[in-house]
């Protein structure tokens, strides 16, 4: 840990509010918080004794408590849920991949707004929002992009996600994507009209690889990617090459976008590196030489596009945490299966 540890822009062993703490990347984020000695309190949908007990056993009784918010359209709960808390990480977010804008769009940006609301009438220090890849970008495979401007915006996916007459197979995608876009982009406004006490920031990571916390934890994107030991290509039909991130590379991007005095009115790119599903089904067989993986799609191209940001989200993991850089797409994959 750098100097920084001594210069918190939350105070040292105050509470976080992590919301959607039971799922693959909110759980990261939990257990960055509290691996650093902070108390956390982590908003689910439904009791999950099984979380409690989980971060409990490893960090001591009094650090992990859940709050049950079933959604967040009710502003008074979530300004009860965030008596004595010093930070908040909105992690939870439409995950359904429906393919009715209606249905995700309008809340996830009610959601957010309503965070950043509550979070003002409290004596909140700062708000760090998980945006996506997908509010900046969906690459095109072969498609040379360049991303040098934090303020990127993905308006194809806007315009996919609300066409009438749209075919798009990826409409999910592009629902879910428009989703992102307009969820942080709103969240943007929100604090440029209501101009709070506290300090916003937003990360947005890639494909998430890693490992998964607790057998309950679904898992999310690692589970897609699990499921190839299994025999399961699912993978390859719901996804292109992209970009990768390491989920707790990720995780420890929104506690530096929580904690350092830095930060400040800032999007964090979590881009590791571009990857190819051959890349992924190769490294999977070199860890697991018996297992009988899936055979990746032939000529799915490369994901071309340079995401110069992501240079700054590096560095601050090299200054915060002392890493080397990212972690590797091998270490990643080997962090996933290494229980199985
Ligand atoms: N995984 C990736 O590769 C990736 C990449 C970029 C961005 N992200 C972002 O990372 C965040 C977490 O995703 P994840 O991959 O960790 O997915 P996940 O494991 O499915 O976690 C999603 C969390 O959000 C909660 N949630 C979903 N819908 C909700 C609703 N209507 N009301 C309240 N809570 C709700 C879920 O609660 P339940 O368990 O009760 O459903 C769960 O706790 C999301 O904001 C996602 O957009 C993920």
């Amino acid at each position: 840990m750098s100097e920084n540890d001594e210069i918190y822009a939350v105070p040292r062993r105050s509470k976080i509010l992590v919301t959607g703490a039971n799922g693959f990347i909110g759980s990261h984020v939990v257990n960055c918080l509290l691996e650093l000695g902070f108390a956390v309190r982590g908003t689910v949908r439904q009791p999950k004794p099984w979380l409690n007990d989980f971060f409990q056993k490893k960090f001591g009784p009094e650090t992990f408590e859940t709050v049950i918010v079933p959604n967040f359209d009710d502003v008074n709960l979530l300004i009860r849920s965030l008596e004595g808390i010093s930070g908040v990480v909105h992690v939870a977010s439409d995950m359904t991949f429906s393919t009715d804008p209606n249905l995700v769009i309008p809340w996830v940006v009610r959601a957010t707004q309503n965070i950043l609301e509550a979070a003002s009438q409290q004596p909140v220090k700062r708000v760090v929002l998980t945006s996506s890849s997908t509010a900046a970008l969906v690459p095109e495979a072969n498609l040379e992009i360049r991303v040098d401007e934090i303020d990127t915006w993905n308006e194809a996916s806007l315009r996919a996600a609300w066409q009438q007459d749209t075919t798009d197979d990826r409409l999910g995608l592009h629902v879910y994507a428009a989703s992102k876009t307009e969820g942080e982009r709103q969240a943007w406004k929100w604090i440029q009209t209501n101009k709070p006490s506290f300090v916003f920031n937003s990360v947005l990571p890639n494909f998430n690889i890693g490992k998964i916390l607790h057998p309950n934890i679904k898992g999310s994107s690692s589970d897609w990617v699990r499921n190839l030991l299994a025999g399961d290509p699912m993978l390859f039909s719901i996804i292109g090459p992209q970009w990768f991130v390491d989920v707790v590379d990720n995780a420890r991007l929104h506690v530096i976008a929580l904690l350092d005095p830095n930060v400040k009115s800032q999007r964090l790119f979590a881009f590791a590196a571009p990857f190819q599903m051959k890349d992924i089904a190769s490294t999977l067989k070199k860890l697991r030489p018996h297992a009988a993986i899936p055979s990746p799609p032939v000529g799915e191209g490369l994901d071309l596009s340079d995401i110069v940001p992501s240079k700054t989200a590096q560095e601050l993991l090299q200054v915060f945490y002392g890493q080397r850089g990212w972690t590797s797409l091998e270490e990643s994959l080997a962090a996933l299966i290494e229980d199985l």
